[in-house]
């Protein structure tokens, strides 16, 4: 990748946008011609769902300006909402200038659950299962010999005693996998329901559930960024008083539950267009944030912003991230490899990197325009054409009508309707 920054990209059209991202990562048109159709026909989808009747389609759009650890990549969203392209190319360049974006990641560790009930004695049963750990981690080893292969599989077996009250206190094991370059559910599944019988075996109980766990909490990627507090400056406000604002709206996020769910519901606006893009699970990236983001008994802000010692701004992001590059729609759906392509990504966790880093850049975007401007005027420019599409415009009239609708202040439905039957 010669370079993610690519000026003047908005006023292309889209082939000249498709041409322009291949020629800067180094690949060919037909490379990514995936997206110009979606990627998969109706027939590819009767053979991944049950009950398939079509497709659904979402707008993928070219995150611009990231440099993470050094290396430009430019990053495909796949997202329905305005704004959020634009706002993390626009932090992208910000942060650019601050050396980019910062990163690293666990290794890509999984947690596979099995609940032992009808336990007799709960700490007799805990401490035989540790008493027994290097045979079962051999065995969980021995289960795929593809992973293994790749330095994959069984690290760690722990045992926890839940007191709960419905059905009385449990045992629950987790089998700790490092899953490499997939997203792991399959292999963790697989190795839990295979030492099932043996758990039995050696506590005496019963093996209930074996599945893995959502809160990935030992695969996690991390970014930073810093941005020099004299980039930050524009119109009226000062670089100081735009670090100030985000540094005061991420205090308001780390205090609250409220505030901090559309917090990082911002961030994970940023974060899930890659998840998708990348034919990643977005369901369970979703799910391991947000108990991360509770993970110490109360819900908070998943980033933070802050100053440092020259008063330039610093973010950081740190949440679980389970996402693959090999295996389900990662590997099968042609718009997918395209994105794994065009991020020039070889690991998981290079993955992982980038999708942290666009989430930090994407809460940046929301808390500048929240401290500042407020959201709604970058919003309604870009929400007036998506208004003025469903009052019935096309071609040419969509940016018309829209610039009307915005210039009038009145982004409204009934509005671009009245205004298209004058013309
Ligand atoms: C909207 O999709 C996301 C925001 O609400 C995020 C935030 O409030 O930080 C703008």
């Amino acid at each position: 990748m010669a370079t993610s920054r690519l000026p003047g990209f908005y006023n292309l059209t889209l082939e000249q946008r498709l041409a322009q991202t291949a020629a800067a990562a180094e690949l060919t048109p037909p490379e990514l011609a995936a997206w110009a159709s979606g990627g998969i026909n109706p027939e590819a989808a009767d053979h991944m769902i049950e009950n398939a009747v079509g497709l659904h389609s979402l707008p993928l759009g070219i995150g611009l300006n990231f440099q993470v650890n050094g290396r430009d990549v430019l990053v495909p969203m796949a997202i329905e909402e305005p704004s959020v392209v634009a706002g993390a190319s626009f932090m992208a360049k910000l942060a650019r200038a601050g050396g980019g974006f910062h990163t690293t990641s666990s290794d890509p560790l999984m947690i596979g659950q099995m609940q032992v009930i009808r336990v007799q004695n709960l700490h007799e049963a805990k401490f035989k299962i540790y008493e027994k750990k290097a045979e079962l981690l051999a065995e969980a080893d021995s289960i795929d010999p593809v992973l293994k292969k790749f330095g994959g599989g069984a690290r760690d077996i722990e045992v926890r005693l839940i007191e709960e009250s419905v059905i009385g206190p449990f045992l629950v094991i987790h089998l700790i996998y490092d899953v490499r370059d997939a997203m792991g559910a399959n292999a963790v599944n697989t190795a839990c329901e295979r030492l099932a019988p043996r758990v039995e075996q050696i506590t005496g109980g019963k093996v209930h559930l074996r599945i893995l766990s959502n809160l990935a909490d030992r695969r996690i990627a991390r970014a930073r960024c810093t941005i020099p507090v004299s980039a930050l400056a524009f119109d009226n406000f000062s670089g100081e008083a735009v670090r100030d604002g985000i540094i005061a709206a991420y205090a308001f996020a780390a205090a609250d539950p409220y505030r901090a769910a559309t917090h990082n519901k911002g961030i994970m606006n940023g974060v899930d267009a890659v998840v998708i893009a990348s034919g990643n699970d977005w369901r369970a990236i979703e799910a391991g944030a947000h108990a991360y983001a509770a993970r110490c008994g109360r819900y908070t802000s998943l980033s933070t912003w802050n100053q440092d010692s020259d008063g330039n701004l610093v973010g950081t992001l740190e949440m679980p991230m389970a996402v693959g590059i090999i295996g389900g729609a990662t590997k099968v759906h042609p718009a997918a490899k395209a994105a794994i392509q065009l991020m020039g990504v070889k690991t998981a966790s290079e993955l992982a990197e980038i999708i942290v880093a666009v989430g930090l850049a994407q809460n940046m975007a929301a808390l500048r325009a929240l401290a500042t401007e407020g959201i709604q005027r970058g919003h309604m420019s870009l929400h007036a054409r998506q208004v003025a599409i469903a009052a019935g415009a096309s071609g040419e009239q969509v940016e018309k009508l829209a610039a009307q609708l915005v210039a009038e202040k009145t982004v409204r439905i009934d509005r671009a309707e009245e205004i298209l039957k004058s013309w």
